[in-house]
């Protein structure tokens, strides 16, 4: 694949506005170059792959910023003998329907012939030199100097087996040695507990060096999540207010409408599942150990000295070590959990996740588990023991079926004294908001009281609003178009390190152990279209607090 080597920035905040405004992904200040290299996608067949991160590289490719000597190598089962044709086909497929831009031939055509398949079984030793053969060759015909990005796309079990078969194979690189580089890219989940991720995070390590390896957590490649530290660090106004003083507290909501099971709009038809691997799994698993956690480290780390991969990592970990673990109690008081029924979404009727589960293992003819207690929703009161947040809530919630898909974090200041304008208790004024949205329309909002024009003294709340489309026009990148590239660039600023992944699973372990142990048959529910069970709504009120509408 032809195209100007260029560099990846650190952060968009460090750019100067021309620039961001041109490309974001073109320049920086990091002079990390991506580097000529191979993109092996372990579960090219899988549903991460087609949706995702082909059409993250293809819109690399549009965008001209992959290295000038590169090419994607898919391995795994599922092409039927086709082989290249296969990913080709399936890739433009992936493209069509998921990408930010549709394919065009002449882009179309030069990705394509950069793309390949090796059919082979992720346990078969023979897989991986037939492997090891074919990547060669295509160094040969590309021009790329041996180095490899291996992206392990494929369920936690799994990764082990990859990693030991590319070290026995010899596919694996020294970092100290040479100038060809190997670097491993790990998907969440890691590990279903403390213990688990632990035993995963050493199995890596025998292969690969922890400078070699990149947990990625989608949510740091977005542009709103990483406009936090810009928002919070590049601007004087926020942070002498960004603490217990004048905080009162902070929610991180992360709302979905899609439930687990896709459907064709007219035909009704199940189109996809996620079924398989969501049950057993749940939501403080799949959305809160990760994403939101990270989303909260970035909230409320302490400034970095500097933009490092690991300095910034340093003041994340920092944040998750203060979190005040939970005791069965605590779990009880402090966290809910709930399951969605049939409802209305967007007005379409929809199903309810135990529905999903039974149809999804009656179609596969396997057997059908016990009735399902894995969460759709949970929600949850955090407290950050530290000197910075003392005593302030963070509230996160998330869930699949609610009535919209929104994303935010909103700090709530505290209210002003109750005189002058707020002299009157039984009409409060409404709080000053900052709310941060990470999607969609991605922007910000400062809520202030304003004066209602007139001759009286009448308060009103008011909006500050900067909206990304209309500021920086549409069709940002891709958050794994990003991390991609920054992989090839050997950044790994935005990736979740070793300390970092099982530090979050130190505060989720207790909570799913308490849930274990409590033998629950039935979860709290909620109907599908509405924001989750009165359990939730009952958590923040009791502190005399409400969930944001959104
Ligand atoms: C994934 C979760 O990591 O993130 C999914 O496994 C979830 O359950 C998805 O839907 C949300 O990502 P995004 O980018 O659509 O907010």
């Amino acid at each position: 694949m032809q195209g100007e080597t260029v560099s990846s920035s650190l952060w968009p905040g460090i750019m100067s506005t021309a620039t961001a405004l041109s490309n974001p992904l073109t320049a920086g200040t990091s002079g990390l170059l991506p580097q000529p290299c191979l993109l092996v996608i372990f579960g090219a067949a899988g549903d991460l792959s087609w949706r995702k991160l082909l059409p993250a590289v293809y819109n690399l490719n549009v965008d001209g910023v992959l290295p000038s000597h590169f090419a994607v190598v898919g391995f795994g089962l599922g092409s039927e003998g086709d082989g290249d044709q296969w990913l080709r086909r399936r890739a433009l497929d992936g493209v069509r329907h998921f990408s930010r831009r549709p394919p065009d031939d002449s882009h179309w055509a030069d990705f394509a012939r950069a793309l390949f398949y090796v059919e082979g079984s992720f346990n078969d030793a023979r897989a991986y030199e037939q492997l090891k053969a074919r990547l060669d060759s295509l160094d040969q015909q590309f021009g790329t100097p041996g180095s490899r990005v291996y992206y392990l796309a494929v369920p936690p079990q799994v990764v082990p087996i990859c990693v030991d078969h590319l070290k026995a194979a010899g596919m694996v690189h020294d970092p100290a040695e040479g100038q060809a580089f190997t670097r491993v890219i790990v998907e969440k989940p890691i590990g279903r507990d403390l213990e688990s991720a632990r035993q995963i995070n050493a199995d890596v390590a025998k292969a690969f060096d922890e400078t070699q390896t990149y947990r990625i957590d989608h949510y740091l490649g977005k542009e709103t999540v990483q406009n936090l530290l810009v928002v919070r660090f590049a601007n004087s106004i926020f942070e002498p207010l960004w603490n217990q003083k004048y905080v009162d507290h902070v929610q991180i909501t992360v709302a979905e409408d899609e439930g687990l099971t896709h459907r064709d709009p007219q035909t009704g038809e199940v189109t996809g599942s996620r079924i398989g691997y969501y049950e057993g799994v749940g939501a403080l698993r799949d959305m809160v150990q990760n994403h939101m956690l990270q989303v909260l480290c970035l909230t409320a780390m302490e400034p970095p000295w500097s933009l490092d991969a690991d300095v910034v990592r340093d003041a994340k970990v920092a944040v998750l070590r203060c979190l005040r673990r939970m005791t069965p109690k605590d779990v009880e008081q402090s966290v809910v959990r709930a399951q969605y029924i049939a409802g209305d979404v967007h007005g379409e009727p929809v199903a309810g996740y135990r529905h999903e589960v039974r149809e999804y293992f009656t179609q596969r003819r396997q057997p059908v588990p016990a009735d399902s207690t894995s969460e759709t929703f949970v929600a949850l009161r955090l407290f950050i023991d530290n000197w910075r947040w003392a005593g302030v809530p963070f509230y996160l919630r998330t869930g699949k079926r609610l009535p919209k898909r929104s994303s935010e974090v909103a700090i709530q200041f505290k209210d002003v004294p109750q005189i002058l304008f707020n002299a009157q208790p039984e009409v409060p004024l409404e709080p000053t908001v900052l709310s941060l949205r990470v999607q969609p329309e991605e922007g910000l909002s400062l809520r202030i009281a304003s004066k209602l024009p007139g001759p009286k003294i009448r308060i009103y709340p008011v909006k500050l609003e900067f909206n990304y489309s209309a500021s920086f026009g549409e069709n940002a990148p891709e958050a794994y178009e990003r991390l991609i590239l920054d992989v090839m660039a050997g950044d790994a600023t935005l990736f979740m390190r070793r300390d970092g992944v099982e530090a979050a699973w130190e505060l989720v372990t207790p909570i799913l152990e308490t849930w274990q142990t409590s033998h629950q048959s039935s979860l709290p529910e909620y109907r599908a279209g509405t924001w989750g069970p009165l359990e939730a709504d009952r958590l923040i009120e009791a502190d005399g607090r409400q969930w944001r509408i959104l």
